[in-house]
């Protein structure tokens, strides 16, 4: 497989019709955006096709709408925020493709920007749909992906699209995130700690599979831990939890075993009744049928500090709680700013991964460093497990 076709930036663009591929995916609250990282980060690439006077059409999902024209995952927020903060003219599409869609987007002039509607709406994004990518890649002359995060999809705008395009190419936050990750794989010290959160275990059982054979320590917080505990037999109340995971887990533990990998899961939590209101600190065994975990305990911080401080590389994708609520949010920023001590104080390899563990990091008061923050969530850990991601291979 060759090289990846990065952009050039001497490549004449002025009038050229760009379809950019971005990962506009941010938590939106009540119509307001929570945490603008992904945008910010996307910025200064546009504005350098703005002052090339490129015609650029962006695409981008938000949440997983499943076809489903939801008004809550409309892309508006998104909208004014970059018609507030581009300097030029902003449209917005919300209309359906057809073959004349082109022909509607000629008004577009050079250095202008139109962001298309939430793209999940249509269900023939997620399903790869071949003449659905078609109208897609009519819209532009060139194609360029810039979603590092959304690279790991065979969807319509990451990898059909190219077939119907002139020319692909990877945009420079892709670079920047691949480099830098690269580098880490290439130069990652013993003992490597990965740290794992989030709540869904089946879309990381098998990044959680490959890696247990190339790292140390595997700690596993966040409501996926939850499934652990109801393996150990732990009554988790009304905690969210997967169906059938005990296999999963079961497997799991095996390859551990064979792979020398310690897992370290909480022993305590912090438990509440419901999502907004405040909550106590138990050990595990004693959760009643009411309570919800909501975040690692402080004996599991302790623990988990433990194992960072002794670790030479730490990789970490998935908050370990409720963070949205301040009382849920301790064990995830504990997590963020002792790493980020480590990565000061004594060159800790440190990379982390995803949308909701950058907006957990954002909530510190402290200015936190680690060696690389990926945009990405699940692309982050597909691509740290060594996966050739669909969206890249079609661009080499
Ligand atoms: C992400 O948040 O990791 C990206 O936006 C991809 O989202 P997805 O997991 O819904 O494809």
């Amino acid at each position: 497989m060759g090289e990846i076709n990065f952009f050039p930036d001497d490549l004449e663009t002025k009038d050229l019709k760009i379809i950019l591929r971005l990962d506009l995916n941010v938590p939106i609250k009540d119509k307001v955006i929570t945490d603008d990282t992904r945008l910010t980060l996307c910025l200064p690439f546009i504005n350098r096709l703005i002052e090339k006077k490129a015609k650029i059409i962006i695409i981008s999902h938000l949440g997983r709408p499943k076809g489903v024209n939801i008004p809550e995952l409309s892309l508006t927020p998104i909208y004014k925020y970059l018609k507030d903060i581009l300097k030029t003219n902003v449209y917005f599409f919300r209309g359906a493709f057809d073959n004349e869609t082109n022909e509607k987007f000629s008004y577009l002039k050079g250095g202008e920007v139109i962001l298309i509607e939430n793209i999940r709406f249509f269900k023939e994004e997620t399903e790869d749909d071949q003449s659905f990518s078609k109208k897609l890649g009519s819209l532009g002359d060139i194609y360029i992906n810039d979603a590092f995060s959304c690279s790991h999809r065979k969807q319509a705008s990451v990898h059909n699209i190219t077939k119907f395009v002139k020319k692909s190419y990877a945009g420079p936050l892709l670079k920047k995130e691949i480099t830098a990750i690269n580098l880490v794989i290439k130069n990652k010290k013993k003992p490597v700690t990965c740290i794992i959160g989030g709540s869904k275990i089946s879309t990381k059982i098998n990044v959680i599979l490959s890696l247990i054979k190339k790292i140390n320590n595997l700690i596993i917080v966040g409501a996926m831990a939850n499934n652990f505990l109801v393996y150990k037999n732990f009554n988790v109340g009304k905690s969210l939890i997967e169906e059938n995971t005990k296999k999963i887990i079961k497997d799991i533990y095996k390859k551990a075993e064979l792979s020398n990998c310690e897992i370290l899961i909480p022993e305590d939590c912090i438990v509440g009744i419901d999502f907004d209101g405040s909550g106590r600190n138990k050990n595990i065994n004693e959760i009643l049928d009411n309570e919800i975990i909501l975040d690692i305990g402080s004996n599991t911080i302790k623990s988990i500090q433990k194992k960072i401080n002794e670790s030479n590389t730490v990789l970490w994708n998935g908050p370990a709680g409720y963070f949205e609520n301040e009382n849920f949010s301790r064990g995830t920023l504990s997590i963020a700013e002792n790493i980020s001590k480590n990565t000061i104080e004594r060159s800790l390899i440190s990379v982390l991964g995803g949308g909701d563990t950058i907006a957990a990091v954002n909530k510190s008061n402290n200015k936190l460093s680690f060696s690389h923050l990926s945009t990405a969530g699940g692309a982050f850990l597909e691509y740290l497990e060594g996966k050739d991601l669909p969206g890249i291979s079609v661009l080499k």
